[in-house]
This record gives structure tokens, sequence and C-alpha cells, in this order.
């Protein structure tokens, strides 16, 4: 079977992104100084960094038939990102979800077009071979599929050796209610900071500490929160920090907490403690905020 891989399970879509000097003023003609395509979404990019971090791991979503889809599938396997539980949809002419990014200064601003096409759902999740994973992670997203997803993983670890058990992570990034109810079910769950404002946090200590009465006992709750660096707590209550590393110069932060998140997970994998989790991902985040896109992070 050879090493265990591990997947992560979201969106996407096609990053359309343009490098510009200043974001344009309205009826404007301006030039970019750069335009590219990059495959995008949470799930996605966390995969792109774990491939680069050297860590076999698979990327299931779904994707509808057709240019952006086979340039998306292209460049998974480029990357040697699996792509064997990718859910195909087909709906007449419905595209992949698509963003139109732009990047001036180190800031982005991301408009999406998100197509509708249905998320993977707990149906899908039967056909994954479970015993090829030793950690799976939820981008959250419909979340009342993904906890029937997860107790499919929790029914799988009860019944095999403890060092066959796979860990499960989940994000929740949007402020969406329905998010909320997948506090419970990860071992390690990241909240965003937004998600941690909406709850009346102003700060990433705060959150954690606030927060952590909604994970499941002996979990890992984590949350970052841009240039402060990130926060974490575990079953000990203490709380451990990690500063930021900001580049020389911001260049583009688009998928800097996908980066974190991957780089998270990575450490975790290894064995390796929350706090050199934490480090590492703020140190991996920082280094792709100095680049364009991914390749270089390593
Ligand atoms: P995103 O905006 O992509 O969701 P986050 O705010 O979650 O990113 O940040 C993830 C990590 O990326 C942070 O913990 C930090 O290490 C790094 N990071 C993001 N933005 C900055 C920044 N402006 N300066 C330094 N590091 C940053
Ligand atoms: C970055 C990202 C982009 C995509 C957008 C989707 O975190 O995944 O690749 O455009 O967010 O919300």
């Amino acid at each position: 079977m050879g090493e265990k891989h591990i997947l992560c399970i979201g969106l996407v879509c096609l990053d359309i992104i343009s490098v510009v000097d200043k974001y344009p003023e309205e009826d404007s003609d301006s030039r970019c100084l750069s335009q590219r395509w990059q495959r995008g979404g949470n799930a996605s990019n966390s995969c792109t960094v774990l491939a680069l971090l050297g860590a076999p791991c698979a990327f299931m979503g779904s994707l509808a038939p057709g240019h952006m889809a086979d340039f998306i599938v292209s460049d998974f396997q480029k990357r040697g990102i699996s792509t064997s539980n990718i859910s195909w949809q087909s709906l007449g002419d419905t595209p992949c979800a698509c963003c139109l990014v732009s990047i001036a200064n180190g800031s982005r601003t991301v408009t999406l077009y998100d197509t509708n096409l249905p998320d993977v759902t707990a149906e899908d999740f039967q056909r994954v071979e479970l015993p090829h994973y030793k950690w799976i992670h939820w981008e959250g997203r419909n979340a009342e599929e993904q906890v029937k997803m997860i107790r499919k993983v929790e029914e799988h670890n009860s019944s095999c050796r403890p060092d066959q058990r796979i860990s499960i992570s989940v994000e929740i990034e949007k402020e969406r209610e329905e998010l909320y109810q997948l506090f419970p079910h990860g071992d390690l769950v990241f909240v965003s900071k937004d998600v941690a404002k909406h709850f009346g946090f102003h700060s990433a200590p705060e959150a954690v500490l606030g927060l952590y009465p909604r994970v499941k006992k002996g979990a890992y709750l984590v949350c970052a929160w841009a240039e402060k660096g990130a926060d974490a707590v575990g079953p000990d209550g203490t709380v451990i920090h990690s500063d930021s590393f900001p580049p020389e110069t911001m260049v583009d932060t688009l998928g800097a907490g996908d980066t974190f998140n991957a780089s998270v997970i990575y450490t975790l994998s290894r064995g390796q403690s929350l706090q050199e989790a934490l480090t590492f991902g703020c140190r991996v985040a920082g280094k792709k905020c100095g680049m364009h896109g991914f390749d270089g992070i390593v």
C-alpha cells in the first residue's frame, strides 16, 4: 500500500489572478503587471503545500468536466496529488467554481463565482479506501454531510489498532451557523479570525480559550491571526503561541491560511508537538506571503 496519505476534502476552484500596482478605479483602463491561472480553493491549496513539504496527499472535492477542470486536474497531477477521489458532476454547462483575484501591495481581493456544484456527500465518501489514509482534513462546507463522513471515520477508528487510526481535522473559516456543528468533531480544529470575531473575541488567545469548551475531549484548537501569528490550546489548557514571520516584502497573501493549516497538519502528523506545529505553520505561511504562488515555500 505504500506510505499512508493525508486526504483534504473541500473546495477546488480556478483562481484567475491579476497582479496590479494599485487597485483599479471604477470605469478606468489599466494594465496589470502580470496575470496567471492558479489552482485554488482551501483544501486544494493545502494539498499543494503538503505535496511541497513532501507528504503524500490526496484531494477530494467536486469538479465539472471542461477546460477549467482539465487545467485543475493536470496541476494536481503535476504535483503528485492523488485525484482518484474527485467527484465528477455533470450539470449541463455548469463550470467549476472560479475566483477573480487581484493582488496589489501584498493584499488580495477575491471575487468568488461559486457555481453551486454540489459538495461531496457522505455517499461519495463511502468509496474512500480509509486504510490508505493516516489523516483526513475537512474544510467546513456542507457540515451536516461532513459530520456523517467524520462519524464513518470514527467507526473505522474504533475498530482498528491504535496505530492504524486516522486523525481528523476540520477548518471553520466562514461565519456560517451551519459550520459550528463541526467544533466537536476534530482531533484538531482550525478556527479563523473572522469566526473568532463573530463569537466576540478580539485576539487568538482569547478565542482558543473561549471556544475550547466546544471541541471534543483531548482535541487541539488553533486560531491564526494574520500578522499576529497564531495561538492554540490543547487538553492541558495552556495557551501556546507563535509570532508570525513576516517576509521582507509582502507580496501575496492568497492561501496563507491554507499554507498554515497544511504545515500544522504536516508537523503533527509526524508526531511533533503543538508548539513545533504552530511555529512551523507561521514560518511557512510567512514565507508564502513573500512570494507569488506556493513554489519556493520550502
Ligand atoms: P488568511 O488571510 O489566508 O486566512 P490567516 O490570517 O489565517 O490567513 O493567517 C495564517 C498565517 O499566515 C498567520 O498565522 C501568519 O503566520 C501568516 N500571515 C498571514 N498574513 C500575514 C501578514 N500580514 N504578516 C505576517 N504573516 C502573515
Ligand atoms: C484562498 C482561497 C483561494 C480561493 C478562495 C476561495 O484561501 O482558497 O484559492 O480563491 O480562497 O474562497
